[in-house]
């Protein structure tokens, strides 16, 4: 058994595992993730048995997932092995991450420590009405703001996930009186159909109103949202379709930074 780094054309293997455990991300989602992290992988006899990734958010925080080991070589360590040597590599950082029931035990022996709970949400997205906000496409010129507002939130740096979304995503925002930027919302191409994600805003009204301008074009579509527990937009997703299918929790070690509960995250892996 060998610790490797992950490389881009072993993703194909990367994707067969997480496949493997019902996980969602097609080649292009391992792809994404690559393109702002760093993976190891466990080989044996040449084929890949585990993974995890590092992504770096700014010098000090950093996430860390994607962490999978092939079901038929569980408990023997590996899952350890893997973290203890991602965390040997950024000592210092803070280090997030988005736990599902099968990790935490592994992860609170590493010690990480719970701090609450995302709901997972998805489904055939009904029509649910014209925003009434000003809600309105992002322009390049809104991306430093759009940068500056998302670490603001997440206290950590992701200007480079940000830039990333501009390119590949769709972007929307919300301005205030001032025309001081309150809130933005993007949607991408993810697993079995869309994910609305990140929605950062400032209220409940203004996180809706972002989601009700993407979900105009996705009605009837599959879009999942994963949404914090403590910011109460789960019964509303549910009443057009986004119904809770799964729970996971959210976990930081060497907590240095104080983030605010997000809306809508990116994905589980990037907060
Ligand atoms: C979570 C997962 C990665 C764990 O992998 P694993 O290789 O089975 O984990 P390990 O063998 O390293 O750990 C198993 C146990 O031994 C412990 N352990 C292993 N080596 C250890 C060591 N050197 N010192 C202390 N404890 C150790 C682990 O903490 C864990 O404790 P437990 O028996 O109380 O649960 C694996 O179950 C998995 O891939 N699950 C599906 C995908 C998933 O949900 N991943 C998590 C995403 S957030």
């Amino acid at each position: 058994m060998e610790i490797t780094f992950l490389a881009r054309q072993q993703l194909d293997q990367a994707t067969a595992l997480s496949q493997a455990e019902n996980w969602p991300h097609r080649l292009e989602d391992w792809q994404m993730l690559m393109t702002l992290s760093q993976g190891r992988a466990v080989l044996r006899g040449g084929a890949m048995i585990a993974t995890a990734l590092r992504t770096d958010y700014g010098p000090d925080v950093s996430l860390l997932n994607m962490i999978i080991v092939r079901q038929s070589e569980r408990s023997q360590g590996i899952g350890y092995k893997l973290m203890s040597s991602l965390m040997d590599e950024v000592r210092g950082r803070e280090l997030r991450l988005v736990a599902t029931g099968a990790g935490i035990r592994l992860y609170k022996k590493v010690g990480f420590q719970s701090e609450g709970k995302i709901f997972q949400c998805q489904g055939e997205i009904a029509s649910v009405g014209l925003p009434d906000d000003q809600i309105r496409p992002a322009t390049p010129g809104d991306t430093h703001a759009i940068i500056e507002l998302d670490s603001r939130f997440l206290a950590a740096d992701r200007s480079a996930l940000v830039q990333w979304l501009v390119k590949h995503a769709r972007l929307a925002v919300v301005r205030g009186a001032e025309g001081e930027l309150c809130g933005y919302a993007a949607v991408r191409r993810f697993g079995k159909g869309h994910v609305i994600g990140p929605i950062q805003a400032n209220s409940e009204r203004q996180a809706q109103n972002l989601i009700r301008y993407f979900a105009v074009s996705l009605a009837g579509q599959f879009v999942r949202i994963d949404t914090d527990e403590g910011l109460g937009l789960m019964p509303w997703l549910e009443d057009f379709g986004l119904k809770c299918v799964d729970t996971v929790t959210r976990m930081r070690k060497n907590s240095q930074t104080n983030p605010r509960p997000v809306f809508g995250l990116c994905s589980q892996a990037l907060g």
